[in-house]
């Protein structure tokens, strides 16, 4: 694929659709090898596009039966991606275009469009699946009225909006809010519902449902609480009302991705959504509660204003992704949330923008735009969001955002739409800012530090690396929010949002008594690489006093990073006073446990490797394990003496409950077990498994296990135990991989895809697979290849059901230019097999092509 594919698409070609369309009709009589779909577009000239022109709709894959313009039949050949009606053959004004087209659902592999699952049909078409149902303008500025029926002898027929009538065998469906094509939803099968009831702050009584297959109703409770609780925040801190009698959420095993926000038909992958005690982890019933919060914050952030193409993607993933974030902040702990979120940024957004697959928030061309559902579009675009915030305050916010649900209500925006609101709310110019939406990279922050009689001098200067497609950089605007601490450890100055905007700028603090302690990026105000030099004692005052819970772990988080590399590079032993730091840490009982459990978690394999590249070393993900395990075993040792004790105070007895305080407690009890099990040979974590009384401590026991090399007849029992539950079995898939020694994990990944439940047609059980592969870092770079080739294998393979899917696993691949040579050239190899591989999809070909900078 050489650098000017013919297939890339540009921002800047952007053209309105050359027609109106007021009103759609569709009609679908359901099979599985040939589905009808009879579509009734209402098309009038549109007034922005002068001239009378011909109807362009998007199409692939559709078997077009008959094609009529106000009842007339025409003769037309559509081509690979659509059909052309010119306009000499249109009337002029307004015309009635009938297209009636036949698909195949239960051929669907690619998961996209209309598929089935289960016996059970089911859309998806975020981005362009609308376009794999029925010729039409699949494209997110088309919003218009959709009137649906639904024909199938299935007990449940469902599709977006109020239900406005059904019979023997049929359902008809309205929705009242005009939306684009990506957001329809039909779903058909033997359902069963999980109902509720909402009253929203205006006194309108809303049916809830979330419906599954006959078994399943036992696992719906917390969804629905979470999408109860989601309701009444979105009322509370957004003024958002939901606006129709009914919303439905569907639990589908087959998906893609994680779930879609469907005007009042949610559909959900089943992992996020369903969720019982015994059956799903404290981090599962955390995650459900924020993607049910997720999808439904879509309605107002998204629905009724969405995007005008593709590029804006992130006006609606990272502004939702930003209110997900605020409202599980809210419901749980705000700075353990913060820490999660920060990780998680770090882990795969940094990784992107660090290596080949960099792009900006908003991408300015793409081949495929299923490849920019990113970490960078959704999770940094979220922090775009939380640095606007931070640097207007919060009342602004709030006034711009209620300006914006004014102005763009039932439209289709842009970011300039979206920073516009902004500029008028608060009469500050945002071009500067606006180059976090237009270039790449993760900034480096660089601060030095001086102390001269009684001045205290901070100096910010700012980097700005290269990037694919982008060689220079202009200087960003970067919120910095910086505290001062006096040595005795009081804050002699609260924090500050310092305003970076130039390359470098000097900020003087004069009248302190002593030099003072620094605590800069509170709350990490900006998603920056701080490079810094601290001192062990600086880091771990910081530690002991920061009033900023984020720096508190920052600080150790980086004293142990560095002590880490030390110990890689170096072969340096463990420092004293980080273990004497982490000892303190884990037995403060004024912090909470859950903060407590991620602070002592070690910084991931992965992660160093990142960090040492950074700093002009070449990562050896054998001596990462080394070091890492060494260090395990070094904190153990040095908590010994009291890890039973923290281990049985932090059993919480009684019936599982899986809010915040108790799953914190439960995530500090693995921890000293995963310590213990270092040094008692498993015993008390063999102890706690036989003792379990949910899926939190029987799977957490049984990874330590695992891990130390135990385990293989817990695995046997719980497979026994769980072989007729697809949920339950892709932790049973996963865990296997991500604990197996390096050497071992190639051999694991082959045997399980010999097992007769590995099922490549469905999308979790191969990520639970390979997604595995690729997190266990010393095993998937492993000297000898075995693990670069068979990704490479298994993607092709995939490639040819699910291009979707092989195109996100193949990021296991972004990091290739980091490792020393004979990795590179493998990985190198492994990609340009994929991309010479016939009959590859324009999906898994653009990555493939891009990681090697072909694209
Ligand atoms: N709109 C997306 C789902 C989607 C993504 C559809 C890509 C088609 C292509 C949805 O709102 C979403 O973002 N889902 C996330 C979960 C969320 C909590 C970030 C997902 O599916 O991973
Ligand atoms: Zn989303």
């Amino acid at each position: 694929m050489p650098a000017s594919d013919p297939r890339t698409i540009y921002l800047a070609d952007y053209q309105p659709f050359s027609h109106l369309l007021e009103q759609v009709e569709l009609r679908f009589r359901l099979d599985p090898q040939a589905t009808r779909v009879t579509t009734r577009l209402h098309l009038a000239p549109n007034p922005e596009r002068p001239g009378k022109q011909d109807v362009r709709l998007d199409g692939e894959d559709l078997k077009l039966i008959s094609c009529s313009v106000n009842g007339e039949i025409l003769k037309v050949v559509p081509d690979a991606t659509g059909l052309t009606i010119a306009a000499a053959r249109l009337p002029s004004g307004a015309f009635v275009l009938e297209t009636e087209v036949e698909i195949a659902p239960a051929e669907n592999t690619a998961l996209e469009g209309l598929y089935m699952s289960n016996g059970m049909y089911c859309t998806q078409c975020e981005a362009e699946g609308f376009r794999k149902i029925t010729f039409y303008p699949d494209r997110p500025d088309v919003m218009t009225r959709f009137k649906v029926r639904i024909e199938g002898d299935l007990p449940v027929l469902l599709s977006n909006g109020n239900p406005v009538g059904q019979g023997e065998a049929w359902a008809e469906w309205e929705d009242p809010w005009p939306k684009p094509s990506y957001l329809f939803a039909l779903v058909a099968g033997d359902l069963r519902a999980f109902p509720d009831r909402f009253t929203t702050m205006s006194g309108r009584e809303v049916d809830l449902n979330i419906w599954v297959r006959p078994g399943d109703e036992g696992r719906c409770a917390w969804g629905m609480q979470s999408l109860k609780a989601a309701m009444r925040w979105d009322e509370e801190v957004y003024g958002r009302e939901y606006d129709l009698d009914i919303f439905n959420i569907v639990a589908v095993d087959d998906f893609n991705m994680g779930a879609m926000e469907n005007k009042g038909l949610n559909i959900f992958n089943s992992k996020a959504v369903l969720a019982s005690a015994d059956t799903a982890t404290d981090d599962d019933f955390a995650r459900v509660e924020a993607i049910i919060a997720h999808e439904y914050f879509h309605n107002w952030t998204g629905n009724r204003i969405t995007c005008r193409d593709w590029f804006q993607l992130c006006l609606k993933e990272g502004l939702t992704v930003y209110r997900d974030q605020q409202f599980s902040s809210d419901l749980r702990s705000a700075p353990v949330k913060r820490i999660q979120d920060v990780l998680a940024l770090r882990a795969r957004q940094f990784r992107e923008d660090g290596g080949p697959l960099a792009h900006p928030v908003r991408p300015d061309h793409y081949i495929e735009i299923n490849n920019f559902y990113t970490a960078t579009v959704y999770e940094k675009g979220a922090e775009v969001i939380g640095m606007l915030r931070r640097l207007v305050g919060d009342a602004d916010y709030a006034r711009a955002l209620d300006l914006y649900f004014e102005r763009h209500d039932g439209h289709a925006a842009t970011i300039e739409d979206w920073l516009k609101v902004f500029e008028d709310v608060t009469g500050r110019d945002l071009a500067q800012f606006k180059l976090w939406y237009t270039q790449a990279g993760t900034p480096r922050l660089k601060v030095i530090e001086d102390w001269d009689k009684g001045r205290y001098t901070l100096t910010l200067e700012q980097e700005n690396p290269p990037t694919p497609g982008q060689p220079e950089k202009d200087a960003k605007l970067i919120p910095v929010a910086v505290g001062l601490l006096s040595p005795n450890g009081d804050e002699v100055l609260p924090t500050q949002v310092l305003e970076l905007s130039e390359a470098k700028h000097s900020y003087v603090f004069d009248g302190l008594g002593a030099r003072p302690i620094a605590s800069i990026l509170r709350d990490f105000s900006a998603p920056v690489i701080v490079e810094r030099e601290v001192s062990v004692a600086e880091r771990a005052f910081l530690l002991a006093h920061d009033k900023d819970a984020f720096n508190r772990f920052e600080a150790g988080r980086s004293l142990c990073k560095d002590v880490l590399a030390r110990m890689i590079v170096d072969g340096a032993e463990p420092l004293p006073e980080l273990l004497e730091a982490m000892e303190a840490l884990a037995f403060d009982e004024s912090l909470e446990p859950a903060f407590r459990a991620l602070a002592l978690r070690l910084p991931g394999e992965d992660d160093m490797a990142a960090t040492l590249f950074a700093a002009g070393h070449v990562p050896d993900p054998a001596a990462i394990h080394a070091a890492r395990d060494a260090l395990h075993l070094a904190l153990a040792q040095k908590l010994r003496p009291r890890l039973s004790v923290l281990e049985s105070a932090m059993h919480v007895p009684g019936a599982y409950a899986p809010d915040a305080d108790s799953a914190g407690k439960r995530a500090l009890r693995l921890v000293a077990l995963g310590l213990l099990a270092r040094l008692d040979g498993g015993a008390a974590a063999r102890a706690a498994f036989f003792d379990a009384h949910n899926m939190t401590e029987s799977f957490g026991a049984m990874q330590i296990l695992l891990e130390i090399g135990q385990g293989a007849t817990k695995l046997e029992r719980f497979e026994e135990q769980w072989r007729d539950d697809r949920l339950v079995m892709d932790k049973w898939f996963a865990v296997q991989v991500t604990s197996a020694k390096p050497e071992e994990v190639a051999g694991v990944v082959r045997r399980l895809t010999e097992h007769p439940a590995f099922d490549l047609k469905n999308p979790n059980r191969f990520r639970a697979v390979f997604g595995a592969l690729t997190a266990n870092h010393a095993g998937f770079h492993e000297a000898d290849g075995a693990g670069y080739d068979l990704l490479a294998d298994w993607l092709i393979k995939l490639d040819r059901l699910n291009p979707q899917t092989a195109a996100r696993m193949s990021t296991g691949f972004e990091s290739w230019p980091r490792y020393d040579i004979d990795r590179q050239e493998m990985m190198r190899a492994a990609l340009e097999r994929i991309l010479a591989t016939e009959g590859l999809s324009r999906d898994l070909g653009e990555m493939a092509a891009r990681m090697l900078a072909r694209a």
